[in-house]
């Protein structure tokens, strides 16, 4: 009598498995957070199977009643996992029949674990984007309030780090809110990738069953089906789609976050965040850290990692399903939580945080930042802007060599620069003036900044 093995697919094996087979074999232990894509999956399948006449309606209403209250017993916390079982699918389907005996043994005609679990990755994805993306909706609306509530606020704007010309602080907040627009379209684009059924197909080459792939389809509520039965089964392209709209999103934070460090450090004190959203230091009293911020834009390295993960793993993997697939899943499980925990903090920080807006007045008053405005004044006089430009880098020298600014500079000090230079040059010198003059399209004039409020408004409904 040959040993017997208790696994699932045991039948053809003389010998119970290695403990090494095991252990790398299981990944129950972080698929078992597909088990609600995995029973939706099955009932819709045990359906199916009720039309082929396959399933009898009694042993359709045991296998959804077992279906059912297996995900009952989950989310009590009761069930047995067991690593032998390896994973969610075969942990599910053998507690069914341990349930409902007979019936539950049906279960799994005309259908693979292959195209179960493509399904059920694909599910987990479209259910966790439209969590993400409720979330992303409220970042975004968050960062149009505080630009909305502030939208008087002048601050530097900045290129290479260096003071460059004043904007309002609101432009510089929907400049990260059209980034975060652009990640709802790749998350988007993600859900919608993996919108197509790819199960039916079987293991690699379609069942010898008359299925009815178009009842899944709509059952389980796909747009589209998977055309090529091993193209269904092998394909991820949709995993790797949602880690690219993780790792760009974690770009996104990780340089907001940067600025969210750099503003509320004591050098700049542009920005004082909720003090429940720092965190002391253990050996100096006086600090309040800004941890959070520090650890999202760290956060950005494990979600670029989990996509190159991915990226490596499907490199090189022959058609059609080869097990190396199973390395899906954490990568792809760590950036739905990381991407998640990471919104959750910068949507906390943006709200809470307040202005000061001295300082960042006191920053465009010190760093010569209507220089380009004085110069288009003097072009606008009729100097070659070349020339303008040349003029106004000699008055910022000879401020830097006598410890002196535009505004401590007298008429009689600037007249020497240029003919061209008249007491009216005292309005294109004010950095408050400065932002309204801007006439651009898109522009950080209030008017221009107002348009974006109003177009983000009308298109996301807040
Ligand atoms: N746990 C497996 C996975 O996640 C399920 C598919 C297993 N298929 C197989 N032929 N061994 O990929």
């Amino acid at each position: 009598m040959p040993h017997e093995n208790k696994k699932l697919w045991g039948g053809r094996f003389g010998s119970v498995s290695a403990e090494i087979t095991e252990k790398l074999s299981s990944s129950i232990q972080y698929d078992c957070r597909m088990y609600r894509q995995d029973i939706r999956g099955s009932i819709a399948h045990a359906r199916m199977l009720e039309k082929m006449k396959i399933l009898s309606a009694d042993e359709l209403k045991a296998v959804t009643g077992g279906l059912t209250s297996i995900m009952n017993e989950i989310e009590r916390g009761d069930f047995p996992f067991s690593e032998s079982l390896e994973d969610i699918h075969m942990n599910i389907e053998s507690r069914l029949t341990e349930r409902i005996g007979e019936a539950g043994k049906k279960l799994h005609t005309a259908r693979s674990r292959n195209d179960q679990v493509a399904l059920d990755v694909r599910l987990y994805i479209r259910d966790e984007a439209k969590s993400i993306r409720e979330e992303l909706l409220g970042l975004i609306e968050t960062l149009v309030k505080k630009a909305e509530e502030n939208i008087d606020v002048i601050m530097p704007g900045y290129t290479h780090m260096q003071v460059a010309q004043p904007v309002l602080f609101a432009q510089h907040m929907l400049a990260y809110a059209w980034q975060f627009t652009r990640d709802m379209r790749r998350l988007d684009f993600a859900d919608d990738s993996s919108s197509s059924l790819p199960l039916g197909c079987g293991a690699l080459a379609g069942v010898n069953y008359k299925n009815d792939r178009e009842f899944l389809r709509n059952e389980l509520g796909f747009k589209d089906i998977v055309l090529n039965s091993m193209d269904a089964v092998s394909d991820r392209d949709f995993v790797l789609d949602f880690l690219y709209f993780s790792a760009v999103m974690g770009a996104h934070m990780s340089r907001f976050c940067e600025e969210i460090v750099l503003w509320s450090g004591s050098d700049f004190s542009f920005i004082k965040l909720a003090e429940n959203l720092t965190t002391g230091s253990s050996i100096m009293p006086q600090k309040r850290n800004p941890d959070l911020a520090e650890l999202i834009r760290g956060k950005s390295g494990r979600l670029y990692g989990n996509l190159f993960s991915l990226l490596t793993v499907l490199k090189g993997i022959p058609m059609t399903y080869n097990r190396d697939i199973q390395e899906d899943k954490e990568p792809l499980f760590d950036s739905v939580d990381t991407v998640k925990l990471a919104i959750e903090g910068l949507t906390a920080m943006v709200s809470t945080m307040t202005l000061n807006k001295e300082r960042m007045l006191r920053g465009v008053y010190s760093n010569f930042s209507t220089a380009t405005d004085i110069a288009d004044y003097l072009a606008q006089k009729g100097v070659p802007f070349r020339e303008s430009h040349a003029i106004v880098g000699q008055i910022v020298r000879h401020c830097e060599e006598n410890g002196k600014d535009f505004f401590t500079l007298g008429l009689d000090e600037l007249k020497p620069f240029s003919p061209a230079i008249e007491a009216d040059i005292a309005e294109y010198i004010k950095p408050e003036s400065s932002t309204e003059r801007k006439q651009s399209m898109g522009s950080t004039a209030r008017a221009e900044v107002e348009r974006q409020i109003a177009v983000l408004k009308e298109r996301f409904g807040f």
